[in-house]
C-alpha cells in the first residue's frame, strides 16, 4: 500500500511516537494536575514538556499560551468563537477549510461581519486585497498557511505586517504546514495559530493545539474540573487551564511531544526539502501526462505537498476508487472539506483526486503513482 493521503493525517508515524504513546500508557498512566502523587506527577511533566516543544518549534515565549485541543478545528472553534463578538468584522479567505469557514458562518448568524476575499484560480492570495477590506470594526483576519486542496502557500508574512500595521488580529490557520515549513509567530506577527498535532507534526490523532499571543482576551468554550483553583465554582482564568477542562489526552499529547522532537532532531529543512522534492518530481511527471488537468501553482515551490488533479471529465472518486482497489495507493478524492476552493478554483462540480505526500514517501512512491495514473489514462482512452 502506498500513502499518499498525509494531508488528511500523517500516516506512518515515526517508531519514537509509538514508543512514547506506549511507554505512557504503560509507564505513568496517571491523569495529570489532579493528584499529587508521583505517576500523576509525571505525566503533567510529560504534557509541560511537550508545550516547551511546541514552544521551541514555533518561537513561542511562554509555555503557558499553548493550549492542547482534540484537532485543528476545534482550535479554530475556539479562537473564532472565543474572539469574535457581534458587531465585530472578520476577513477570511476563498480557499478555507470549511473548520475555518462553518465557524465563521456560525458567527454571522449572531452579528458578526464577514469578508470572504477572492483568491485567483490557482489559489494565490494578493494581501492587498486583504487590506483593502479591513474596515473600522475589523478585530481578525483568519486565514490558512496553505490550502489544503491545492497545496497553495499563502503570503501569511506580507498579511502579518499588514495585520499588525492596522491593529488587526491574525489567526493562522496552520493545518497543512505545520511541522514542514517554518512559522515563527513572532516573526509572522501570529495573533493565534491553529494546529493539528497529527498532521505534520507526526503525533496522534485526537491532537490539536491552539497558541494565544499573550494579552489576548479570549472566552473559553467550557467549564470543568482544571486540578487548579477547585475552591471556586467559576472557570479559573489563568491560562492554559482556563481552555482545557477535563482530563487531557495525556497519551496523545506524549505522542506529539516525540513527533515534534522528532522534527527537530531531523530538521525542519530536511523534511521540507524532501517533500519539496516528491512534490516537484510529480509534478513535472504529471505534466508529461496528456488528458491530467494539474490545479494549484504547479509549482513545488508555491506549494506544499498536496498535488490536486482531475482526468478529463471522470469523477474523481471514481479515479480514487480505481487507485485503491487496483493499485493500493491511497488518495482522496472529492471537496475535501472545502468547497469555497473548490469554486475558486472550479471544480466545485467534479472535485478533485488529491495526492499528498508526506516526510515517509519516497520517489518509487511517486514513480508508482504516476505510472497508475498513466495506466489509468491509457484505459479511457482506450474506451
Ligand atoms: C487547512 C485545514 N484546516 C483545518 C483542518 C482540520 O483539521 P482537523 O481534522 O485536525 O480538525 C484541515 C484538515 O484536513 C485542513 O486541511
Amino acid at each position: 500500500m502506498i500513502y499518499l493521503d498525509n494531508a488528511a493525517t500523517t500516516f506512518p508515524k515515526p517508531e519514537s511516537v509509538y514508543k512514547a504513546m506506549d511507554g505512557c500508557l504503560r509507564g505513568f498512566g496517571a491523569n495529570p494536575g489532579r493528584s499529587g502523587h508521583k505517576l500523576a506527577l509525571e505525566a503533567g511533566r510529560s504534557i509541560y514538556k511537550t508545550r516547551e516543544l511546541v514552544c521551541k518549534l514555533f518561537n513561542i515565549e511562554n509555555p503557558m499560551q499553548v493550549i492542547f485541543t482534540s484537532n485543528a478545528t476545534d482550535s479554530l472553534n475556539l479562537a473564532l468563537k472565543g474572539l469574535l463578538k457581534p458587531g465585530d468584522h472578520v476577513i477570511t479567505t476563498s480557499m478555507e477549510h470549511n473548520s475555518m469557514v462553518r465557524p465563521i458562518t456560525a458567527l454571522e448568524s449572531l452579528g458578526v461581519e464577514n469578508t470572504i476575499v477572492q483568491c485567483d484560480k490557482q489559489g494565490i492570495l494578493d494581501p492587498s486585497t486583504i487590506e483593502a477590506a479591513i474596515k473600522t470594526n475589523t478585530k481578525l483576519i483568519a486565514m490558512t498557511h496553505a490550502s489544503n486542496v491545492a497545496g497553495t502557500i499563502m503570503p501569511v508574512e506580507e498579511v502579518g505586517k499588514i495585520a499588525r500595521r492596522k491593529g488587526v488580529y491574525l489567526l493562522v490557520d496552520g493545518a497543512q504546514t505545520a511541522g514542514i515549513y517554518e512559522i515563527d509567530v513572532q516573526k509572522l506577527n501570529i495573533d493565534l495559530l491553529a494546529l493539528p498535532g497529527h498532521k505534520g507534526l507526526m503525533g496522534p490523532q485526537g491532537t490539536g493545539i491552539l497558541y494565544i499571543r499573550e494579552g489576548i482576551d479570549l472566552a473559553h468554550m467550557k467549564e470543568g474540573g482544571t486540578g487548579s483553583h477547585s475552591e471556586i465554582l467559576q472557570q479559573p482564568d489563568i491560562t492554559p487551564d482556563r481552555y482545557e477542562s477535563g482530563t487531557p489526552n495525556t497519551p496523545g499529547i506524549v505522542g506529539l511531544g516525540a513527533g515534534i522532537e522528532f522534527i527537530i532532531e531531523t530538521g525542519i529543512d530536511k523534511i521540507r526539502e524532501h517533500e519539496e522534492s516528491l512534490t516537484n518530481t510529480m509534478l513535472e511527471e504529471l505534466k508529461k501526462i496528456e488528458g491530467i488537468r494539474i490545479y494549484g501553482p504547479r509549482d513545488a515551490k508555491k506549494q506544499a505537498a498536496v498535488i490536486s488533479i482531475n482526468i478529463g471529465d471522470e469523477d474523481s472518486s471514481e479515479i480514487s476508487y480505481v487507485l485503491d482497489k487496483a493499485f493500493d495507493i491511497a488518495v482522496r478524492s472529492g471537496l475535501h472539506c472545502a468547497p469555497l476552493a473548490h469554486r475558486t478554483m472550479g471544480t466545485f462540480d467534479q472535485g478533485t483526486v488529491r495526492f499528498s505526500m508526506g516526510y515517509f514517501n519516497t520517489k518509487e512512491d511517486v514513480y508508482k503513482a504516476v505510472d497508475a495514473l498513466k495506466h489509468i489514462c491509457e484505459e479511457l482512452d482506450g474506451e
